[in-house]
């Protein structure tokens, strides 16, 4: 005897994001570093961070986004079945943020936990929401972003610390009477390039080779920017082969917001017009999980991404590890 076809489809149906009060301009960082405005607009494409309180931790601007969510699209939380958070920078090793998202709102029956896939956790935590209820076990799920990247940045180090903010995205994947809104997922992983982009923990060496940082991140710029430059657009003409969709049909490209010339390049590559390209780094930085949820919410609350409309979502960072997805939002 055949299953029955559902007819119900996993859907992204809310948005919204926090970032903190406090600003750290590229004039701020000229006062820490030797830097100038100048070289940072022209090799990132940032002018201002946001910086969390000594106080304010990633629940917290987590619980924000959530809240700013449910304020925007009048959700309801109550009923999800699974909180799934991407993060890198948790409070605590544990309990875990989505524990503390599931304690703030009192949701009765929930499962929680956090995932790390660095800079692409938002598509990676969206891939997993789709899956959890296309697979008929779970209704609605509630995924959140959130870094707090200051709390691991060395401001003394000027290659690293004139990048990184803070920030949070929260969203609703659900299921609905529709069709399909998931076309497509790509993700990729090259753990042997995990020593380019890390930070210590327990241990302070990967494969018996030592690490530098002592709990700050440490990067290779310019292998990061090699692997986003070529791994992205592979990723992108696999992504959309396989879905059966032209460049042309996707409304909004939401690459992680990592470094402008990064996506300047990928946008060549790919052929996706800038002008089809939301970012959020201008006055955020990178600020890692969040960043595509940010620039998603800001595409949202401007008027430009509307229901129904194809997104192209591409994270990629640490691990080394990438992911793209295509969804329609709404
Ligand atoms: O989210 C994922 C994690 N990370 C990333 O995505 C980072 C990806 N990489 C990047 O964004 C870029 O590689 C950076 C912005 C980090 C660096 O830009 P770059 O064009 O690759 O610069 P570079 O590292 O090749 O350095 C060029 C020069 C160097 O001077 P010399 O050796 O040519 O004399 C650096 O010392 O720029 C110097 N430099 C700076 N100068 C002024 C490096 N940082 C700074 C700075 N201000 N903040």
């Amino acid at each position: 005897m055949s299953s029955p076809i559902p007819s119900y489809h996993p859907h992204l149906t809310a948005i919204g994001s926090y970032v903190p009060e406090r600003k750290l301009t590229n004039a701020d960082l000229e006062q820490l570093v030797d830097t100038n405005d100048e070289w940072i607009v022209q090799r990132t494409g940032m002018h201002e961070r946001r910086i969390a309180r000594e106080d304010e931790f990633t629940s917290h601007l987590a619980i924000s986004a959530v809240q700013n969510m449910i304020d925007t699209f009048q959700v309801d939380v109550s009923d999800v079945d699974m909180i799934l958070v991407a993060t890198h920078t948790p409070d605590l090793p544990f309990p875990s943020v989505a524990c503390q998202i599931q304690a703030h709102y009192n949701i009765q029956q929930t499962g929680a936990l956090d995932l790390n896939a660095t800079c692409a956790g938002f598509p990676y935590a969206l891939h997993l929401a789709n899956s959890l209820i296309a697979s008929n076990l779970h209704r609605k799920v509630l995924v959140v972003a959130a870094d707090t990247m200051s709390k691991i940045t060395d401001y003394t180090d000027r290659s690293t610390c004139i990048l990184f903010g803070d920030g949070a995205g929260a969203a609703i994947v659900e299921s609905k009477p529709e069709s399909q809104a998931f076309l497509g997922a790509r993700l990729g992983t090259d753990g042997h390039g995990g020593i380019h982009v890390y930070r210590t923990g327990l241990s302070d060496s990967i494969d018996g080779r030592k690490l530098d940082g002592n709990g700050s991140i440490v990067q290779n710029g310019r292998e990061v920017y090699r692997f986003a430059v070529t791994q992205v657009p592979l990723g992108v003409k696999e992504l959309t082969e396989t879905a059966g969709v032209s460049i042309a049909d996707i409304d909004w490209f939401i690459p992680h917001s990592a470094n402008m010339r990064i996506i300047e390049s990928i946008n060549e590559r790919t052929g996706i017009p800038r002008e089809k390209t939301l970012t959020s780094l201008e006055y955020y930085g990178n600020t890692s999980a969040a960043s595509i949820p940010l620039a998603l919410d800001l595409g949202v609350k401007s008027g430009k991404v509307k229901p129904g409309d194809l997104l192209l979502l591409y994270g990629f960072g640490g691990g080394l590890t990438h992911c793209g997805l295509l969804v329609r939002f709404g």
